[in-house]
């Protein structure tokens, strides 16, 4: 892919809702801005201002300068207005307010040190059975093979394909540490917790190669738990799917 996907500047953006982060960041961004200057030139001046002169006593009164309170108070006020007006919604879009199962396209995603399993429930909707005590190297969820559900399922180590076009639930947990599941051009980041299941969905809107990264240091493979996300069109999705299904039942 020649465009250049990742630098300077933020990721190109494939998510459907990615607009509304990339929105909040530049908010964030100028406003911290203008906190910045602004406390600057405040320092700045007073330091010149009320500089020590000979023959002056200056007043120790507080109170009569009521500016800096009223700004404190607006920041503050402006602060409140960016968690319930931008960041809460966004919360809710992401991890309350779910696409229905029937419409949406469902991945259980597994961190360990330092892979991502990804597992499809396959045809039948049904993730199959797991055991904790029969997971190993070539079994790494533990999926019990004689189990109906798990017929179907397709399990990848690193390899996320989905869809354009169609939402995405993904189930997040953790097999030993904290990681953070990072889909950067999805705007999606997420931490992943042994013991917790944590559900978040995202919508692609355009094809392409891309990475998952692990944003959580999680040890000393941290920097190589990269992971291959792939946005698909819905037939070439079909096809590699299939694939994967066969590949699964011939070995
Ligand atoms: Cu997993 Cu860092």
């Amino acid at each position: 892919m020649s465009q250049k996907l990742y630098g300077w500047g933020l990721p190109v953006d494939v998510s459907t809702s990615g607009w509304e982060i990339d929105r909040l960041i530049y908010i964030l961004h100028v406003f911290m801005a203008v906190l910045f200057v602004g406390w600057v030139v405040f320092l700045i001046y007073t330091l010149f201002r009320f500089r020590q002169r000979p023959g002056e006593n200056r007043s120790t009164a507080s109170g009569h300068f009521k500016l800096p309170t009223y700004l404190e108070v607006g920041v503050a006020l402006f602060e409140v207005l960016l968690l319930t007006a931008f960041a809460f919604p966004i919360w809710n879009q992401t991890h309350v307010k779910m696409p229905s199962p029937e419409s949406s396209l469902q991945v259980r995603v597994v961190a360990e040190q330092f892979a991502w399993n990804i597992h499809y429930p396959g045809k039948d909707g049904l993730y199959g059975k797991t055991d904790p005590k029969l997971v190993n190297q070539q079994n790494p969820l533990g999926l019990v093979s004689g189990d109906p559900s798990a017929a179907d399922d397709v399990v990848t180590l690193n390899q996320f394909h989905i869809p354009v076009g169609k939402p995405v639930i993904v189930e997040l947990s953790s097999k030993d540490v904290i990681h953070s599941f990072a889909l950067p051009v999805m705007r999606i980041k997420q931490d992943a917790i042994p013991g917790q299941k944590v559900k978040i969905w995202f919508e692609a809107k355009r094809t392409g190669d891309f990475e998952i990264a692990c944003a959580q240091l999680c040890g000393l493979g941290h920097y190589r738990m990269r992971g291959f996300f792939v946005v698909d069109s819905p037939d070439a999705f079909a096809k590699w799917f299939d694939e994967q299904a066969a590949a699964g039942k011939s070995s």
